[in-house]
């Protein structure tokens, strides 16, 4: 671009910008979906089954309808007319496929039987408890054990003869690795605030995804897509939990309607255990075949995850296993396993973080196996092509971070033999687990407008979980106008937005941002030409080929957009410049215009030919130092070293806080979450902050992350793939493998527990 060498042209990208909403989130004048308030709001309580499995005999809500300030009790029968949703498709994808109240049955602890309504939650949390409800109980099946893996299991990737490669394989590695149940738990939980107007609603939630969550509640609501809103401005993240709409969504809506008065839902610490989702149970057997100097010659991945009586989920554990090491013979395989807990969702980095769970820590014991470095078995069984789905790929720089990951730990020093390293009477075991995750470029609509007053402001339905997807915008226009952040408004977390995609899969930043830059170049485009045409323009008569947008000043190409340089062209008689360009907003001005916009979409990598001749993935790697003490059996993570290959970054501080979020949550994984449901009645144990341990502050390792940025022009321009999920793969396996090498315990059922590490015989 010959532009790009005038002065004074700056582009953020890549700049690590503080994020634009963050003044306001730590201000406290960001409003969160349940922070909103409207006249005659009324408030629900949700009464919850006290069963995990039969049906309800009998529910008396006339005690609870005759408390003070109540407005209404809902349940199955006075419920209105809701609809059956079914997911899978690319649109309206939901989480719990049954309407609430639809009939008695009583599939999971913690289901919805009832609603109270009143003028104030106070009251309406006192009459829920006086809800009566009587249940024919059967014994739920919570069993965490998912049982044998049975025959006939579902393959989705197969290549050679794995059978026959094992059976023939010199050195075999044969285990099964278990991952439990893991809850979501951001800062903010779920909520709606639900608004009638006429036919129309308007849903405050908190929500991942504004235009799907639109989508299937005007299926489940029976009512036209244009006739429901949502708005999240402000999300306290999701973590996967708010991809997909819940029920408590549909029963404010529900109960708003019929009492044609706002209805403020929210689902509570307790509720999120049961409500709202969480990841399966994972039962995975791996098998590994080797030849004596290490190179892979069969993987087979057998997998097992739990999932709802309702609702079919898959956890895709092997979905890494195809293409991340080069080998001949290789099989997938899974199966569900129904047990009476609330339908499960995806959860930051669903399938590949369990899944490399167990393929990182099976190669691990195949190294020690071989006693083969584990870092040296990586490098052997490296892919240079996807072998799964037989493409090259756009870019992998798997093997740099391996190597940039090992020198930052200090790999080299690192002696084998388990418990051999020590260091201020403390014993230190070092392990690396690999990651991998999928990149695309999803559709995404955006508009740009270019303002009278000399701001732009860029519209899209996409929303800013946290991650930063707010700054990112506001970089990609400062990038094409030269238009300093503080004069730039970003629009956001609203259905009625162009629509844009849900912010999941890691997938947000590469969607949005082709349609950001083509809307952006286009109202530049706009600009130049009105400029040039408009007779009250001082460019008047130019040519708009020759103008250029740049600090925010239109001005000639040859002339620099600073006052002060003299212009003079002959050649040029009929225009008359101001020296140093005109700001935009003044050519808008004198044009007489309202303002300038220009719309842009993102086409996406499934239809384009070129990415889909590609295998499109992000990869890294962690490697973690674990300090134990056997004495007292005090084991911590005190350093995880992260090197990511995740295309081009186009912030890194917000990319870095991705990683090193998914680091913590990955310590969390590795030695303390785990969701307990007692077998009597299903319900949630542990389901509390203070009993449900996830990593905090005091848990925190020394984190060190390191971007490679090669960007990935497959992907869209800027080379930006996703970062939001990697980070979380390939931590747990780090932290196991370390484990072993400081106590010569192998823990294969998450998460590692004190228990297991007194069985070390090492003092
Ligand atoms: Mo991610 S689990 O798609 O929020």
């Amino acid at each position: 671009m010959a532009t790009a060498t005038l002065p004074g042209r700056q582009s953020l990208i890549g700049v690590a910008v503080p994020r634009i909403d963050g003044p306001l989130k730590t201000s406290g004048s960001a409003q969160y979906a349940v922070d909103y308030n409207f006249p005659r709001l009324a408030h629900a309580a949700a009464v919850q089954s006290t069963i995990g499995k039969g049906k309800i005999r009998s529910l008396d809500a006339s005690a609870a309808e005759r408390m003070p300030g109540v407005l209404l009790v809902l349940h199955h029968g006075n419920m209105e007319k809701v609809f059956r949703l079914f997911r899978g498709q690319d649109e309206g994808n939901t989480s719990e496929s049954r309407p609430p109240f639809e009939d008695e049955n009583v599939y999971y602890w913690g289901q919805y039987v009832a609603l109270v309504v009143a003028d104030t939650l106070e009251q309406a949390t006192a009459a829920a408890d006086a809800v009566r409800v009587e249940y024919d109980a059967e014994t739920p099946d919570v069993t965490t054990n998912l049982g044998d893996f049975p025959a006939g299991m579902r393959t989705t990737s197969k290549r050679g003869d794995p059978d026959k490669a094992l059976a023939e394989a010199p050195v075999t590695v044969d285990e099964t690795y278990t991952t439990p149940a893991e809850t979501h738990n951001p800062m903010e939980m779920h909520g709606t605030v639900a608004v009638w107007e006429g036919d129309s609603v308007t849903l405050y939630e908190s929500s991942q995804g504004v235009v799907n969550h639109r989508t299937v509640m005007a299926e489940a609501l029976g009512i036209p897509r244009e006739n429901v809103r949502v708005i999240s401005r402000f999300i306290g993240s999701g973590f996967g939990g708010k991809l997909f709409p819940w029920p408590h969504s549909t029963l404010a809506a529900v109960a708003a309607r019929k009492l044609d008065r706002p209805v403020k839902l929210s689902v509570d610490r307790r509720m999120m255990f049961t409500s709202v989702g969480h990841r399966p149970i994972t039962q995975q057997r791996i098998r590994l075949g080797a030849t004596t100097d290490g190179k892979l010659t069969a993987i087979r991945h057998d997998f097992l995850n739990h999932t709802s009586i309702g609702d079919d989920i898959v956890e895709r554990c092997g979905e890494q296993t195809p293409f991340l090491y080069s080998c001949a013979n290789l099989a997938v395989s899974n199966a569900l396993v129904k047990r009476n807990i609330g339908t499960p969702t995806p959860m930051r980095g669903p399938g590949a973080v369990p899944g490399l769970f167990a393929l990182e820590s099976a190669m691990d014991e195949l190294a020690i196996k071989l006693k083969m470095d584990p870092l040296d078995l990586r490098y052997k069984n490296d892919a240079v092509r996807d072998e799964g789905a037989n493409l090259p790929f756009s870019s992998r720089h798997l093997k740099e971070c391996w190597q940039v990951g090992a020198d930052k730990i200090g790999w080299s020093k690192r002696t084998p033999q388990p418990a051999s390293m020590r260091r201020d009477g403390k014993i230190i075991g070092l392990g690396l687990g690999s990651a991998s995750w999928g990149a695309a470029r999803i559709p995404c609509e955006a508009t740009v407008e270019l303002c009278p007053n000399g701001r732009v402001c860029v519209r899209c339905a996409t929303q800013d979980i946290g991650t930063g997807t707010y700054t990112i915008f506001a970089q990609v226009m400062q990038e094409k106008t030269g238009v300093p952040l503080d004069r730039i408004d970003v629009f956001l977390g609203d259905s009625s937005l162009p629509p844009g995609p849900t912010s999941g899969g890691s997938m947000a930043t590469s969607a949005v941002l082709p349609a950001a830059t083509s809307a952006v170049s286009s109202a530049v485009t706009r600009l130049l030409h009105i400029a040039a045409l408009s007779p009250s323009s001082p460019f008047y008569g130019a040519k708009a080929e020759d103008l250029a947008l740049i600090n925010g000043r239109v001005h000639m190409k040859e002339q620099p957009p600073v006052r002060g340089v003299a212009f003079r062209d002959d050649n040029l008689p009929r225009v008359h410049p101001p020296a140093g360009g005109m700001a935009f907003e003044e050519i808008i001005n004198l044009a007489g215009m309202s303002g300038i916009n220009a719309s842009g979409r993102t086409f996406p990598s499934f239809e384009d030919p070129k990415a889909r001749a590609y295998s499109l993935h992000s990869y890294g790697a962690h490697f973690a130092e674990v300090e134990w003490e056997p004495d007292i059996a005090r084991l911590r993570v005190s350093r995880i070293v992260s090197v990511f290959d995740c295309g081009r970054i186009i912030n890194p501080k917000a990319g870095m806080n991705q990683i090193q979020g998914a680091a913590v949550m990955g310590v969390g994984m590795a030695l303390l979450e785990e969701t307990l449901y007692d077998s009597r009645t299903g319900q949630t144990i542990n389901g509390s902050f203070a009993d449900y341990l996830v990593a905090t502050c005091a848990d925190l390792p020394e984190l060190d992350v390191t971007f490679l940025d090669y960007p990935d022009l497959i992907v869209n321009e800027y080379g930006a793939r996703g970062i939001g999920e990697i980070g979380m793969a390939g931590v747990a396996p780090a932290i196991t493998a370390a484990v072993y090498h400081a106590t010569g315990v192998r823990v294969r059922d998450l998460p590692v527990r004190i228990e297991d590490l007194l069985q070390s015989k090492i003092a």
